[in-house]
């Protein structure tokens, strides 16, 4: 798989998802053998004005690459100046997001609002394109509602302009995260298209990762919900897509994995923020497990990332005592 002159060893790719994919996390990911992954969304505008805390989305490690940095905003020449900044401090790729549907952004015109603008989408990806040379890919909607579902007069613009790869999350903004995404425009588009089509929407097991590329013919898929909580799930995927079986996390391992990215969350932030920011991820990485409710309730309240790891021990202690065969892993179960 290519993206423009980047070469992937695979074609299953995390998804950028603002609030979740720092550094620790994808660190983490990257563990379980995922090949591309994206920044949280970044603003053009915060780069530009050399926000240091804009500029701290793009803090990367040797080990997690190659990056694509996912940079939003609605100025031709603010996302051309932010791709130029991303570049310049090691992106090894540059996505526009042209998908968000949270209020705050897309009343300034920015995500998805772009969508509902040709003419400026256009303008922004022709600017983006001729500021960089590197790997260029936009991230799309299905489009605002189901009566202005203009996802495949996006990507015939996006082409024309040069970008490389196209990705569509086949929701309509109206829709939020509700409802089925729709795959049968992800094949549309992939129809239409001579270039790379990925595919983003309710890859949740390795099967549906699976069945969106038969589906749709798409070159690559990506994850982005089916990660939480299941940070190993591309690996259970790249198995799956090489003819293999993935078997259930070892409950071991899946402490270990909690405890690392714990570790990272802890040094990268500070202990203090590291940790509380860390809750939603104790959740998630319990979700299902039998007896979770009252980890989790204790869970919910720890500051301190040694309360976390006695806590922990205390809860796979009794698990692995009850239940010596690993138990359940919701990145295996059906739907
Ligand atoms: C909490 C959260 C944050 C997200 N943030 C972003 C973002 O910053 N940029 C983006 O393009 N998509 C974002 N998304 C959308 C995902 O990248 C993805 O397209 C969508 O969740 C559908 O895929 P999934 O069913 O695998 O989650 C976000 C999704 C979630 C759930």
């Amino acid at each position: 798989m290519k993206i423009g002159a980047l070469a992937l060893k695979d074609n299953v790719l995390l998804a950028p998802m603002a609030g979740i994919t720092d550094l620790p996390f994808r660190s983490i990911v990257r563990g379980f053998g995922c090949s591309l992954a994206f920044t949280e969304m970044v603003s053009a505008n915060g780069l530009v004005r050399e926000a240091g805390k804009t500029c701290r989305y793009l803090d990367s490690s040797p080990a997690d690459r190659p990056l694509g940095v996912q940079i939003f905003g609605s100025d031709p020449r603010t996302l051309a100046e932010a791709a130029r900044i991303a570049a310049g401090k090691g992106a090894d790729l540059i996505d526009v997001n042209m998908g968000c549907p949270v209020r705050k952004v897309i009343k300034t015109g920015s995500g998805a609002a772009l969508m509902r603008d040709p003419n400026r989408a256009a303008a922004v990806l022709d600017a983006v394109r001729k500021a960089t040379d590197l790997p260029l890919t936009v991230k799309i909607r299905a489009g605002w509602r189901p009566r202005e579902r203009n996802a495949l007069e996006i990507g015939r613009i996006a082409e024309a302009c040069g970008v490389d790869a196209v990705i569509l999350h086949p929701r309509t903004v109206d829709q939020g995260f509700g409802g089925l995404s729709d795959w049968g425009l992800i094949a549309a588009l992939k129809a239409q298209s001579r270039i790379p089509i990925i595919g983003s929407g309710d890859v949740r097991r390795p099967g549906d990762a699976v069945r969106m590329l038969d589906e749709t013919g798409c070159d690559a898929v990506m994850v982005g919900r089916g990660s939480l909580g299941s940070p190993w799930i591309i690996g259970d995927i790249l198995i799956r897509l090489a003819g293999g079986v993935p078997v259930p996390m070892p409950l071991a391992r899946r402490e270990e994995t909690i405890r690392r990215h714990l570790a990272l969350a802890s040094d990268y932030y500070g202990e203090k923020v590291g940790t509380r920011d860390f809750r939603k991820h104790l959740l998630w990485y319990t979700k299902g497990l039998r007896g979770s409710a009252q980890f989790r309730q204790v869970a919910g309240q720890i500051t301190d990332q040694a309360s976390v790891w006695r806590a922990l021990e205390a809860y796979f202690h009794t698990l692995s005592s009850d239940e010596p065969d690993d138990g359940d892993d919701p990145a295996l179960r059906d739907p």
